[in-house]
């Protein structure tokens, strides 16, 4: 039997160093995730039991911790002998690892103390979400909304509530992702980042703390100069975003989705657009030979990114 979320009821989950059956796999309720979404997560994709840009998703996490002021509880090796575990011990093949660490579970619930407590690790298996074939065909429907979030979006913090809600009201208005705009110009979506193609220029928002740093967004930059596609980092406006012939939504556990209506615009044609299908099956064979396990080759790179 399957969740909704697609993780067998038999799943493992590491819990601080455990692995333990979902219906064990417990926190205390004082944790400082629960109480204050005080905590940093990742969400790495592996493909047949080998982790994809696994040395790029720690770096991340290390970074979210180091801007958290969490000391990180691993080295690279450890998280990467952690996540193989975990996926080997959920069957392995094509799934997603879903990692947090918070600042830990203290005796009470106070918004800062300076003692320090130790941190609390869990990490659990997913689905990843092969594209359905009526993708090329419709692409995926999507809302514009104001970025209401903080200024620190650059953080992958758990701290999701903006995002959450904007999903709710994609999914009231039929549509898969929100699109997010601050200032006029895109940020990002709830849960992936934004590209747009303009008369075959692709483009997608330069970095900075209003968006997150995708892993997937970089590696589809790699992808498309190796491939000779012209692509840029540039601020996209609102209104350059309605006016794209063609709208790419790009995640760890999605690829690149094409999005063919913004509320009620029509991106392009209202169909996925040549770009996008010349590209995405190029990149999902190139995102599955590219996978892998630390510890690195260099062992000058073995340890903290
Ligand atoms: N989210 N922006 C936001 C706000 C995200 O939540 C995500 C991914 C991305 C894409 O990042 P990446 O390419 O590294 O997956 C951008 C994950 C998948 C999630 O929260 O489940």
């Amino acid at each position: 039997m399957n969740t909704s979320a697609g993780q067998p009821a038999q799943a493992l989950v590491h819990v601080n160093g455990q692995l333990l059956p979902r219906a064990e796999a417990t926190i205390s309720v004082f944790d400082r995730g629960f109480l204050f979404a005080d905590s940093v997560y990742e969400v790495i994709p592996v493909y047949q039991g080998a982790a994809f840009r696994l040395r790029e998703h720690l770096a991340r996490l290390d970074r979210s911790l180091g801007e958290l002021a969490i000391p990180n509880p691993h080295s690279n090796n450890e998280w990467s002998e952690l996540i193989r575990e975990l996926a080997e011990a959920n069957g392995g093949g094509d799934l997603s690892v879903y990692l947090q660490v918070t600042r830990g579970a203290p005796e009470w619930r106070e918004h800062w103390r300076d003692a320090p407590t130790q941190c609390t690790v869990v990490a659990f298996t997913g689905g990843l979400h092969p594209q359905p074939a009526s993708l090329a065909e419709h692409g995926v429907r999507t809302i514009l909304r104001d970025d209401p979030r903080w200024r620190r979006c650059d953080i992958k913090a758990t701290a999701l509530l903006p995002n959450v809600l904007a999903r709710r009201e994609a999914a009231a208005a039929d549509a898969f992702e929100a699109i997010f705009v601050r200032d006029g110009y895109v940020t990002e979506g709830a849960a992936a980042n934004v590209f747009i193609v303009s008369d075959g220029l692709v483009s997608t928002p330069p970095l900075d703390n209003s968006l997150l740093p995708g892993v997937t967004r970089d590696a589809v930059l790699d992808f498309l100069r190796q491939t000779g596609h012209e692509c840029v980092q540039r601020p996209v406006s609102r209104d350059a975003l309605l006016e794209a012939d063609e709208v790419w939504l790009t995640s760890s556990t999605r690829e690149i989705l094409p999005v063919t209506w913004i509320d009620d615009h029509p991106i392009g044609a209202g169909r996925p657009g040549p770009v996008w299908a010349d590209a995405q099956p190029g990149f999902s064979n190139w995102v599955r030979e590219q996978t892998g396990w630390l510890p690195l080759t260099d062992p000058a790179q073995m340890d903290r990114p």
